[in-house]
């Protein structure tokens, strides 16, 4: 006999403000499913889990299920196809699971990724005693009732009230007969109806951060707690050689000198991408792009920031600033520091007002104030995903 994890994730999450469906939606570089599917494969109360998924997203839950470990994804079943409406899907999901070995069934929104193995524990561990245990927690908030008109009513005693979450546990039989027996009725828990067929619920500890991720905020805050902020300089020098302009921040400015580099010589995009490897462990920009390479000869630099920008978004990070110092005598940057904002903004995908730009002089002093080379600081902001 086994204990079942059944994740509802048909829904369409219109309230979500994700490009797609929400379940699908990636926080710190991992779906809202793959980790609630962790979540629940982690713990070992679990067999195995179901999921339900919505017609149009075979594709989209094929990929996300990559990013769960193998060895918890052997506990994922073949998925099925839910309904309009949740209580539908999990009907889907429990008439799927009818001629199984199912005994307690743990039922599971997608959009809850953040449940613990001990949450999973306390709901399980109390479903012998009536059927039915569900994770609730007391309000910290006054509740009113509404009336009619829509001023309020009353104010139930807040001592009597609860908020409650998935995981819902129950006895597979007893859910899935409610289930049968009450179709025609709407509700948004499972647990509803078995209280409304008069059989009784447990409520057990549920947890402040078991979140539904509901709205584009509880995405915000979701992304925040997940990642932390890390900060990362790169640095660049180029000696000037023969030529009739440099190229800075991906722009080509007309000098009466070039730069002598395997690459455009970018100071600024090489710093930058320095930055970027810096902050992610990734070593520097002669490791991914050796100069003794002779594809690279010539190679515009915003090809490697474009690299620097996909290995940062594989380990889930994300930029949240670049500053820029540029130190020459020569040439002025003035008249293109809006294009150059423009380019950078274009390749890192910052807002301009995240670009700091800044040029100073050596006032003559050193090999940059004689006019050799000129040379790139940057110093990036990022945030990272937080060790799981
Ligand atoms: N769900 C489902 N099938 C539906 C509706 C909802 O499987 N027809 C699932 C959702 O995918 C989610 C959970 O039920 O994991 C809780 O529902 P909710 O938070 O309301 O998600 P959505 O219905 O997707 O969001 P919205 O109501 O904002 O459209
Ligand atoms: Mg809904």
């Amino acid at each position: 006999m086994s204990i079942i994890a059944l994740i509802v994730a048909a829904g369409r999450g219109e309230r979500a403000g994700q490009p797609g469906p929400k379940q699908y939606a990636r926080l710190a570089g991992e779906t809202v499913l793959a980790r609630s599917i962790h979540a629940l494969a982690i713990s070992k109360r679990i067999d195995a889990i179901l999921c339900v998924i919505h017609a149009d997203d075979r594709a989209l839950y094929d990929e996300a299920i990559k990013e769960v470990p193998q060895r918890l994804r052997k506990k994922l079943r073949t998925p099925v196809i839910g309904g309009t409406t949740r209580q539908q899907s999990v009907m889907a999901g429990l008439e799927a699971l009818a001629e199984t070995d199912c005994e307690t069934v743990l039922i599971h929104d997608a959009a809850r990724p953040f449940l613990s193995k001990k949450l999973i524990e306390r709901v399980v561990d109390a479903v012998p005693t009536t059927g039915a245990a569900i994770p609730a927690l007391p309000m910290t908030d006054t509740i009113k009732e509404l009336d009619a008109a829509g001023t309020i009513a009353k104010t139930p005693d807040r001592a009597q009230l609860r908020a409650v979450q998935t995981p819902q546990a129950f006895t597979f039989k007893l859910i899935l007969g409610a289930h049968r027996a009450m179709v025609d009725r709407e509700t948004t828990d499972d647990a509803s109806l078995i209280e409304a067929l008069g059989g009784r619920v447990m409520p057990v500890e549920g947890e402040r951060d078991n979140i539904k991720l509901t709205t584009p905020e509880d995405f915000a805050v979701a992304e925040l707690k997940l990642t932390e902020t890390i900060s990362a300089m790169g640095y660049d020098v180029h000696a000037f050689g023969d030529g009739d302009h440099v190229t800075l921040a991906g722009v080509k400015i007309p000098h009466t000198r070039g730069i002598l580099a395997h690459s455009d010589g970018d100071v600024i995009l090489h710093a930058l991408c320095d930055a970027i490897f810096g902050a992610i462990g990734a070593g520097d920009i002669g490791q991914h792009f050796p100069p003794s390479d002779p594809q690279w000869k010539d190679a515009p630099s915003s090809t490697f920031v474009a690299h620097a920008i996909k290995l940062l978004k594989e380990q889930g990070g994300a930029l949240v600033n670049c500053d820029v110092t540029l130190l020459a005598e020569e040439p002025r940057i003035g008249k293109h520091r809006e294009a150059m904002i423009e380019s950078l903004a274009t390749m890192t995908g910052l807002k301009k007002e995240r670009i700091g730009l800044k040029a100073t002089t050596t006032e003559k002093l050193g090999a940059i104030g004689r006019g050799e080379g000129l040379v790139a600081q940057v110093l990036c902001t990022l945030r990272l995903p937080r060790e799981r």
